[in-house]
């Protein structure tokens, strides 16, 4: 029973720092628009100095799971999800940099 206990903790353990250590090291790509596909990389934002919970919050990307959020360019443009940032003020604007995010 102590074996089975201890290699569960190791487990979760394992399985804890492999999703840790997912994002800044990651590249997503969302390749739902006609626009072209979007690559986010956790490696540029982090090295922005943004903390997790910048954008791992109720009002944003609540789940550190990719396609949880639907995002579209009306909420970006309202100063929503990626919008929080891409305003022009906190990160280039949105409405004139459309090949920064999509790149193909
Ligand atoms: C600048 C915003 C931002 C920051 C900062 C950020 N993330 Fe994310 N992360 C995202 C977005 C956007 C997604 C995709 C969410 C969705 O599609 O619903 C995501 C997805 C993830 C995923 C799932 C990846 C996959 O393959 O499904 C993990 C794990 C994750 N983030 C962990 C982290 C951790 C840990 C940190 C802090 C070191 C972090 N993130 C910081 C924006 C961010
Ligand atoms: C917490 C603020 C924040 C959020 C949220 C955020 N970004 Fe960024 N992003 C930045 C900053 C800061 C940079 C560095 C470039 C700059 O200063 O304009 C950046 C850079 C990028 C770049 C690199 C482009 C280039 O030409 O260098 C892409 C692509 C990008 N972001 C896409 C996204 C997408 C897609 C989302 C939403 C899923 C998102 N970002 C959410 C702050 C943010
Ligand atoms: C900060 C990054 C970013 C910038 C800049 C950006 N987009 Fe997007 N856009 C996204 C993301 C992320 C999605 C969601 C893609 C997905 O879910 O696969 C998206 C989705 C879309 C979609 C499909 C959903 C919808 O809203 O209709 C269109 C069309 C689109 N973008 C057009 C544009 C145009 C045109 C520009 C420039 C004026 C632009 N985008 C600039 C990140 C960006």
């Amino acid at each position: 029973m102590k074996k089975i206990m201890l290699l569960l903790s190791i487990l979760m353990f394992c399985a804890a720092t492999a999703v840790i250590a997912v994002p800044p090291k990651k590249t997503l790509t969302f390749d739902k628009s006609a626009m072209g596909a979007v690559e986010f990389s956790g490696k540029i934002h982090k090295d922005a100095g943004f903390k997790c919970k910048e954008c791992h919050n109720k009002d944003m990307f609540p789940k550190m799971k990719q396609g949880t959020v639907e995002i579209n360019m009306d909420k970006i443009y309202a100063g929503e999800l990626c919008g929080k940032c891409h305003n022009g003020t906190r990160a280039f604007a949105a409405k004139k940099n459309c090949k920064r995010c999509h790149v193909k």
